[in-house]
């Protein structure tokens, strides 16, 4: 049985002042929430506010991106042990914002995932086709390249601590959610491709995600199809009242 992960990705919003405000509304919401893993990637800056303020909690605090690098001159990075210290459970790799407009690539998507494991940190690796894409028919294509070139490389023990998110990208931040039953499609065929590499018990054990467009009306048609085993929200997790929520769907 696969525990559910609720987790929301704050992008690039609120101060530590605002983190601190959240989580004196947020904690009392989901004190009673043990059906499922909850996690909160705030920007790097309010690390050390959201770690503190989610102490002696079930909330684990996650990084957005890592560099592959344990230190270095790399002026404006942020390594997987730092985030570790800082008190992170877990850390966002390869969302397509980062794809997009700063240049991830399968490959760099990989480097961070095996950095993130080597600091004891768990990967939520995303992936997920564009709209022209997905019109065209080639959703499965593009997912089945991004499993083999950004996650399939790892050993079982590495791929076994980590989290797959299906975002596709028309649905983030667009209002336009994928239907329980498109997501439902990507879940499997996603599956199916750990299946083909770790085999039977790795297949049944990953968790996937699903991104784009979560909100608290639309969790449980979602939650109800058994290939899709938590989510990855953005806009709705910076509300208190609306990412609780959805944890509580
Ligand atoms: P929205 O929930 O705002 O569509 O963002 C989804 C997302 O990108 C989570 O990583």
């Amino acid at each position: 049985m696969r525990r559910p992960l609720m987790a929301g990705n704050w992008k690039m919003f609120k101060t530590p002042a605002e983190t601190a405000a959240f989580f004196e509304k947020f904690l009392p919401l989901v004190g009673a929430s043990a059906h499922a893993d909850i996690l909160i990637c705030p920007p790097f800056v309010n690390l050390a506010a959201a770690v503190q303020a989610a102490s002696g909690s079930a909330v684990g605090i996650g990084g957005q991106n890592l560099h592959w690098a344990k230190d270095g001159a790399y002026t404006g990075e942020i390594s997987g042990g730092m985030l570790k210290a800082a008190g992170c459970r877990s850390v966002i790799i390869g969302h397509s914002e980062r794809r997009q407009y700063f240049g991830e690539t399968d490959e760099t998507v990989l480097r961070r995932t095996v950095a993130a494991l080597d600091a004891g940190l768990q990967p939520v690796v995303c992936v997920g086709e564009r709209l022209e894409e997905r019109k065209s028919g080639r959703t499965n294509d593009v997912l089945a390249v991004q499993f083999r070139d950004g996650i399939a490389k790892l050993t079982p023990a590495q791929f076994a601590q980590v989290v797959i998110a299906y975002e596709p990208v028309w649905a983030i931040g667009t209002g336009e959610v994928a239907t329980p039953a498109q997501a439902a499609d990507a879940h499997r065929f996603l599956r199916s491709q750990v299946r083909g590499v770790y085999g039977d018990d790795a297949a049944a054990s990953v968790r996937i995600l699903y991104g784009g467009s979560v909100k608290p009306d639309n969790i449980r048609g979602l939650m109800a199809q058994p290939d899709i085993d938590g989510a990855l929200v953005g806009g709705a997790s910076l509300d208190a009242a609306s990412f609780a929520s959805i944890v509580n769907f």
